[in-house]
C-alpha cells in the first residue's frame, strides 16, 4: 500500500471518525477529533492512501523530554499493510531532538497493537489496573527509550 504520512486537516475528520468508530468501543466522537485537531500541543498524522483518503492516524504529544501516544488506528480494511508502523516512524522522526522516551497504555488483549509496538521496540513496563471500560481492562504502559549521542 502507498502511503503518505502528512499533517491531518479538518476534511480528513469524518473519515478519521469512520476508521475510530470500526476500531474501537469507546470511539472519540468527530467533536474529540476536532478538538485534538486544534490543540496546538497535540501533533495529530494522517496516514493518507493514493486518493489522499485516510487510511490511519495518529494522535499524539511531545513536551521537548517525553512523547506520548494517545491514539493510534489503521482502517479495518488497510491493516497489516504498514500503515500502523508508518505513523509510528513519522511520529518518532518528528519528535524534539532532547525528547528521550515515548510511552503509551494498551489493553492486555490487543495483540495486534502489541505486537506492532515490540516490533519498534517498546517494553512493557508496568501495568494499570482498570484503565479501560467497555470491556473493563488492564491497560499495559508501554516505553520506547530513544538512543541519544
Ligand atoms: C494496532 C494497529 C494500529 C496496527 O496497524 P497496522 O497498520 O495493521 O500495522 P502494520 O501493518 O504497520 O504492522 C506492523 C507490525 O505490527 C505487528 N502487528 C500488526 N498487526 C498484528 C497482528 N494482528 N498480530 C500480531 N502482530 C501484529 C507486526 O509485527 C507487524 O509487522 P509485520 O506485518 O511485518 O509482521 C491496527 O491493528 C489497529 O488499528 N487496531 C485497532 C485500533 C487499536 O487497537 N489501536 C491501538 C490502541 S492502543
Amino acid at each position: 500500500m502507498n502511503i503518505n504520512v502528512r499533517k491531518t486537516c479538518e476534511r480528513d475528520i469524518p473519515a478519521i471518525a469512520r476508521i475510530e468508530k470500526n476500531s474501537f468501543t469507546d470511539p472519540w466522537s468527530e467533536n474529540a477529533l476536532m478538538s485534538a485537531l486544534k490543540n496546538e500541543f497535540e501533533i495529530f498524522l494522517t496516514a493518507a492512501d493514493e486518493n489522499d483518503m485516510p487510511a490511519g492516524y495518529l494522535v499524539g504529544s511531545d513536551d521537548g523530554f517525553s512523547a506520548y501516544i494517545d491514539n493510534i488506528a489503521a482502517a479495518p480494511e488497510a491493516r497489516r499493510q504498514g500503515v500502523g508502523r508508518a505513523l509510528m516512524t513519522a511520529f518518532i522522526n518528528g519528535l524534539s531532538e532532547k525528547t528521550v522516551t515515548v510511552s503509551l497504555e494498551v489493553r492486555v488483549s490487543n495483540s495486534a497493537a502489541r505486537g506492532l509496538y515490540e516490533s519498534m521496540g517498546f517494553k512493557a513496563a508496568g501495568v494499570r489496573k482498570g484503565l479501560y471500560t467497555a470491556p473493563a481492562e488492564d491497560g499495559i504502559v508501554m516505553i520506547l527509550r530513544l538512543e541519544k549521542e
